[in-house]
Order: C-alpha cells, then sequence, then structure tokens
C-alpha cells in the first residue's frame, strides 16, 4: 500500500493521523515486494530506512519490504545485544533522524512485555534469533473502528465485561519473520517461551515515543515511560532502564 498525499498542505500532525488511518486494517506481508530493493547487511537497511523515511509520506509497504528484506546476521548486530538477567532490554541502533526509532530487544529465557499500546504509532518486529510469541488483544474501547464497534456489540450481547482484555490473536515469530501493529490493529504483548534459549528481534518504531500505556487484565490502562538499557552499543547510567 504506497501512501500519497492528499489534498492540499497536510501539516505533520495531519499527516500522521492520516496514515494511521489509511493503515487501519493493514497486516504486515510475509513476503518482501518482488521488485524491492535488496539489503544486504544492517548497515544497509539502515541506509535504506533513512533513504525511505526522509520523504514526508512513509510507505510503510516499503518498510516492511525493507525489515524482511534483511537477513538477520548476528555479526553485524551483536554489539548492540545486550543482555539484563531480570528483563528483557532495549537497546538503540539508530534514532532515525527523529522519524523513527531501530531498537534491538534482547529478551532472556521466559521474559515477556507486559501488554501494551504503542502510542498510536507504526510497530515492526522482526525475529533475529529465538523465537517469540506474540499475543494480541483488542483495544479496549477504543471505538471508532467499525469492526471493533461490531465486535464490541457482539461482546455487549454476549454480556462479556467489555473493560477486560480480549484476546484476539496467538502467534509465533520464527526467525526473520516480521510482525506489525499499530493502536487500530489493538495491544500486545510479547514473550520467549524458551527456558533454555534466549531471543532477539529488532523494532522499528514510527514516529518514536518515549510514552506508551500498560494494561491491566481487567483492561485499566496505567501509562508508562519507555528507556534505552543501551544507546549505540554503549550501556551507561543515564541509559538506566
Ligand atoms: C514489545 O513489543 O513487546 C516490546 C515493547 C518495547 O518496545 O519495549
Amino acid at each position: 500500500m504506497a501512501l500519497s498525499k492528499i489534498d492540499g498542505e497536510i501539516d505533520n500532525i495531519d499527516q500522521e493521523k492520516y496514515l494511521r488511518q489509511a493503515t487501519h486494517y493493514y497486516c504486515a506481508l510475509e513476503k518482501p515486494l518482488k521488485f524491492g530493493p535488496a539489503v544486504d547487511s544492517l548497515p544497509d537497511l539502515i541506509s535504506a530506512l533513512h533513504r525511505e523515511f526522509d520523504a514526508n509520506y512513509v510507505n510503510i509497504e516499503m518498510v516492511n519490504h525493507l525489515m524482511l528484506a534483511y537477513k538477520s546476521n548476528p555479526k553485524e548486530w551483536r554489539k548492540y545485544a545486550k543482555f539484563d538477567r531480570y528483563t528483557y532490554t532495549r537497546n538503540l541502533v539508530d534514532a532515525g533522524n527523529g522519524k523513527f526509532n531501530l531498537l534491538i530487544l534482547c529478551w532472556g529465557e521466559g521474559h515477556s512485555s507486559s501488554v501494551h499500546d504503542h502510542a498510536d504509532s507504526h510497530c515492526f518486529m522482526k525475529m533475529l534469533k529465538g523465537e517469540l510469541r506474540e499475543k494480541r488483544y483488542r483495544y479496549p474501547n477504543r471505538g471508532g473502528d467499525e469492526e471493533q464497534q461490531q465486535q464490541q456489540q457482539q461482546q455487549d450481547h454476549q454480556h462479556i465485561n467489555d473493560h477486560e482484555l480480549v484476546e484476539i490473536g496467538d502467534k509465533p515469530i520464527p526467525v526473520n519473520d516480521v510482525a506489525y501493529i499499530n493502536d487500530n490493529l489493538g495491544l500486545h504483548r510479547v514473550e520467549n517461551p524458551s527456558h533454555t534459549d534466549t531471543s532477539v528481534s529488532l523494532h522499528l518504531y514510527c514516529p518514536p515515543f518515549d510514552m506508551c500505556n500498560i494494561f491491566q487484565s481487567n483492561g485499566k490502562k496505567i501509562p508508562a515511560k519507555v528507556t534505552f538499557w543501551s544507546k549505540y552499543g554503549v550501556r551507561n547510567k543515564a541509559n538506566e532502564q
């Protein structure tokens, strides 16, 4: 889906809203585009993303293509992959000139994120090593979306408490696959189900955000700050999660 400008001048905020609307039903494609550019290395991927985000209009399908076309090479990403014993870590690889953040997330055995939204950003998640499972939930009381309103009506009909989180998907993400989510598609929680192996994933968020919401099982929303464990391969106190 190539996104192009609609009538008249649209400022950046409107453009972001437009993008979110336009990708309302977007599901990441499983294969790279047939005639899309090749991506031979992580530095190659970063340069291609910078070129893509240079424009004011981001082609989400092309971003998906670039993420898919990169084939994980641990030699290229190892320097960013910093683990903590107790929690998954978020390691900044590239700040995308303020237009996107590219991060490597390191998941120890059994580590997981909380159910969270994405602050109205786009989230691409590519597996680099190991296994992750993604559980999706309906965004509670979000409204505005015809499909969600229908789901809501169905649940009202079935007397399901509309505040409780409702699971709408559960799937593994194999190495080199890319998952995509935005708030219109729901919330998610990601887990490394292995008790013996670590996993590593590459995340692209556009636009970048430093706050999101985490959700309790009763649907209660709690604002949460997101921080970096390391930046550009360097861990320091100021980056503490
Ligand atoms: C996730 O998608 O579960 C990771 C969230 C994060 O960026 O911390």
